[in-house]
């Protein structure tokens, strides 16, 4: 079933300079990557489904409903958006107050609000800040609150917008970790994405934006082994399938994994 349906949709913050030149798409339940350049317009695309802004033309629908006659607060139940820049989202004085905001501004009982933020929390490995101030944690940090506050919504629709910005080795594992939750729970996550080696190994679908429009909608290794089309996007191939191609390997790898493999001859991808 597709969640998100898109219908050539335009949009413009200021007249005559069009940032997205009719989008048409469909999302179901699979985990999807939104990779494209500064500028793109991945961001202005994400916050049109979440109802922030509107088109200028074309529609959308969330869930079967049409995003265009909802306000953003009607959305929020079904579809959460995790922003870029997490200044843009934090105004509590407590980690805990933060996360518990979004469940009780969807009707939640403050008991029930407390115990999905404290889960939230626990799954992105920030129980023991629950009572700091927010501001005064690290970007990774912060970021990882704005994931946490979304996540205890339990929104059908997860959109990351850049959740893997000054990650460290925890911060990706507990992003890796909620992007598994939400698909093994049949919901639909959306990620955008400037870490192809990230949007290789953990999406399975891969959507390029290029100047406000959709170049190339696939599978990752498809869209990986495109190499051409990922330049004129100005946009690289992920790490490991270059390691691959230096080798000699004709196949686009998405993970160590799947290259080692073909290494140790014991097998090759389908490709
Ligand atoms: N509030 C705004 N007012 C006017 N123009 C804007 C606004 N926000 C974004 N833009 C412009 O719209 C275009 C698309 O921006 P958008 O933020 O959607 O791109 P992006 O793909 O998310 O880029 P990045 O990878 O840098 O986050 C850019 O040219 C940007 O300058
Ligand atoms: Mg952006």
């Amino acid at each position: 079933m597709s969640r998100v349906v898109v219908k050539d949709v335009c949009f413009s913050y200021r007249s005559g300079e069009e940032v997205l030149k009719g989008i048409t798409l469909d999302f179901d339940e699979k985990s999807t990557a939104i990779i494209g350049q500064n500028g793109a317009g991945k961001t202005t695309f994400v916050k049109l489904l979440k109802g922030l802004l509107k088109p200028t033309r074309g529609e959308i629908y969330i869930l079967g409903r049409s995003a265009n006659e909802m306000t953003a607060a009607a959305l929020a139940p079904f579809i959460g958006l995790v922003f870029q820049n997490p200044n843009d989202q934090i105004f509590r004085s407590t980690v805990l107050e933060e996360v518990m905001f979004g469940p009780l501004n969807i009707g939640e009982d403050p008991k029930g609000a407390r115990k999905k933020a404290e889960e939230a929390l626990e799954m992105v490995g920030l129980t023991e800040k629950a009572s700091e101030n927010p501001h005064d944690l690290r970007l990774s940090e912060k970021k990882l609150v704005c994931v946490a506050s979304i996540v205890a919504m339990e929104p059908e629709i997860l959109i990351l917008d850049e959740p893997t910005i000054a990650q460290d080795h925890a911060g990706m594992a507990a992003i890796r970790q909620v992007i598994r939750r939400f698909k093994e729970q049949g919901k639909l996550v959306m990620g955008i994405l400037h870490d192809m080696d990230f949007a290789a190994e953990n999406f399975e679908r891969v959507v390029v934006f290029h100047q406000g429009t959709v170049v190339a909608d696939d599978d990752p290794r498809e869209v990986f082994s495109r190499e051409s089309l990922l330049q004129r996007a100005g946009l690289e191939v992920p790490h490991i399938t270059r390691l691959g191609w230096s080798l000699g390997r004709k196949e686009t790898f998405l993970t160590e994994a799947e290259l080692i493999q073909s290494l140790r001859g014991e097998g090759s991808t389908d490709r």
